[in-house]
């Protein structure tokens, strides 16, 4: 396979907008590794290591972690085995340095393929992270309305205890969405500009969104 043969697909939407939801479900029919900086933080916030301590101040509070730590985390990521054919980058970047950054570390290999854009309105975003529920144990997402689990509090896959994260308080929220329009939502007219923006109706239903972005991934040769 020739260098540039990799497929990067990153998925922009502000929080709550179901991006790790649909990259979940792309991962297992394209067989790319979903690489979300949200996860990789909370991961080594759980091992307690020197990144994870360093991520929960700003994690709290509902800012963005320093660009400089988050970058070279993603390009660690990136240089592992699984993402040899390419990855669906969950989360990242999430401001211009970041998505500067990324052009960099992808330019031996083609660039970014295409930017799914998740539309939702902001009521929407607000009513599912107050009723999402994440397994402590196998990090499973649910939501107590649109996707409850069969046993309450408890995960269908592992029987772990599903727990709401600490960002996902309403006063966090709402600054969750002041940054992603303060600093993410900029990265709509750079991606747009180099003709890579999909825009996706994120306000449906799950499977709904799926086929839209099933649909725009198709028209840009990715077949699912
Ligand atoms: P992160 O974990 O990335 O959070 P986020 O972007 O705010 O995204 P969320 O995980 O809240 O939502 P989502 O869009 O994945 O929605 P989901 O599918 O879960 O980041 C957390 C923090 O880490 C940041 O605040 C920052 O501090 C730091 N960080 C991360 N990346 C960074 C970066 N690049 N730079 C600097 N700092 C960074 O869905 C939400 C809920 O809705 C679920 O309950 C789900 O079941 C439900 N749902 C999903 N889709 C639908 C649907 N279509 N209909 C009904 N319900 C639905």
């Amino acid at each position: 396979m020739a260098a540039n043969d990799r497929t990067f697909i990153v998925f922009l939407g502000p929080p709550g907008s179901g991006k790790g939801t649909q990259a979940r479900i792309l991962e297992q029919k394209l067989g790319l590794p979903q690489v979300a900086t949200g996860d990789l933080f909370r991961y080594n916030l759980k091992n307690q290591t020197e990144l994870g301590l360093l991520a929960r101040k700003y994690m709290d509070a509902g800012e963005l972690v320093p660009d400089e730590v988050t970058v070279r985390m993603v390009e660690e990521r990136l240089a592992r085995e699984d993402c040899a054919r390419g990855a669906i980058l969950d989360g990242f970047p999430r401001s211009l340095p970041q998505a500067v950054a990324l052009d960099e570390m992808l330019a031996p290999y083609g660039g970014v393929t295409v930017v799914p854009l998740f539309q939702v309105d902001d009521d929407v975003v607000v009513e599912r992270i107050s009723g999402r529920r994440v397994c402590r144990n196998c990090g499973a997402v649910y939501h107590v309305k649109f996707n409850p689990p069969k046993q309450e509090g408890i995960c269908d896959v592992c029987g772990g205890e599903l727990y709401q994260r600490d960002d996902d308080r309403p006063e966090t929220v709402k600054n969750r969405l002041y940054v992603y329009y303060k600093h993410t939502a900029p990265l709509i007219g750079y991606y747009f500009a180099r003709g890579l923006l999909a825009e996706i109706d994120a306000n449906q239903p799950v499977a709904d969104v799926t086929a839209a972005l099933e649909a725009v991934l198709a028209e840009r040769g990715i077949q699912v």
